[in-house]
């Protein structure tokens, strides 16, 4: 579009690209309160980034490292940041309108937070799916090279549950898909990672089963009954593998 306005032309070439940082003015605000202080938006705008494990470039115009005064923050030309107004009104609604109805709320309140659900990731996925995901699309190996380098990258944060459960819940999904030697390959992860997890030892027992392994499901729940001595039900599995009658 040509613009005619000698005004404008000259409005134009004075201002720069994006103002300044820390901006004077917002220009663009929806779903913020108006009168929000540039400051307290700025703040919400680092928990985002906590919150989803990103960039302020996740969302806004801009390029990674430049000076910040040269990004456009008012621009709403990236994705992300419709998706993000859509999460404040949604986060705000369950905060005001569903919450606030409780009765006898917590004292002090809990509030849902970006953080409640993202804890530090942009797509909020459990481990479970995307390890399901990663052995559908390529089998067993991608499966746990998967696995492995999340757990490299993010263990001790909140973003993934590295505990005894998933694997085991991988593991009896390709075991339903008639995957058997799989799902003891995942069992196995499970104990290599988590070597003092009777339940671990217990799942990889129970899957050595499935395949009539007794001996290999013997040792496991072997190990089981040394990690969990007041657990009947792996001296029970002993006892049955080793045919002695139970006590
Ligand atoms: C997850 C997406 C997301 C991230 C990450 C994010 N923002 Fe935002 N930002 C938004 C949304 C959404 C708005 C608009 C809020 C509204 O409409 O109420 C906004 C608005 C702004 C505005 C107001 C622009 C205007 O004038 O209208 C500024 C300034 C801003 N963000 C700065 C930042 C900075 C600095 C960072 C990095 C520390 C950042 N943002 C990270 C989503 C994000
Ligand atoms: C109740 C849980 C929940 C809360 C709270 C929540 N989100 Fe989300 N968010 C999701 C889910 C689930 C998705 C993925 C939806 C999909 O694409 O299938 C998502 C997706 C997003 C995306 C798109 C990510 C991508 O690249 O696909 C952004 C950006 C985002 N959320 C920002 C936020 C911000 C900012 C907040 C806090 C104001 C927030 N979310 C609060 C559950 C939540």
């Amino acid at each position: 579009m040509r613009i005619r306005l000698a005004g404008v032309l000259i409005a134009m070439a004075v201002a720069p690209a994006a103002a300044q940082w820390p901006p004077t003015r917002l220009q663009n605000v929806k779903v913020l309160s108006p009168d929000i202080s540039v400051r307290a938006l700025v703040d919400t705008m680092k928990g985002f980034t906590r919150a989803l494990g990103v960039r302020c470039t996740y969302c806004h115009v801009g390029r990674d490292g430049a000076p910040l005064d040269s990004f456009d923050f008012a621009s709403d030309d990236r994705l992300p940041k419709q998706k993000a107004r859509i999460m404040l009104r949604m986060v705000m609604a369950i905060n005001e309108q569903h919450l606030s109805t409780l009765p006898q709320r917590r004292d002090p309140a809990i509030v849902v937070s970006c953080m409640t659900c993202h804890h530090g990731l942009a797509q909020p996925r459990p481990i479970q799916q995307v390890i399901l995901t990663a052995y559908q699309a390529a089998g067993a190996d991608s499966a746990e090279a998967t696995y492995r380098a999340l757990r490299t990258r993010y263990y001790g944060s909140a973003a993934y549950d590295f505990g005894e459960v998933p694997l085991t819940d991988v593991a009896a999904a390709a075991q339903d898909q008639g995957k058997a030697q799989d799902a003891i390959r995942f069992y196995k992860l499970n104990v290599e990672l988590l070597p003092a997890s009777g339940f671990a030892y217990r799942q990889l027992g129970f899957g050595y089963l499935e395949l009539h392994d007794s001996a290999s499901a013997l040792a496991a729940f072997t190990k089981q009954t040394q990690l969990q001595p007041n657990n009947p039900e792996p001296k029970q599995m002993v006892d049955a593998l080793t045919k002695k009658p139970h006590r």
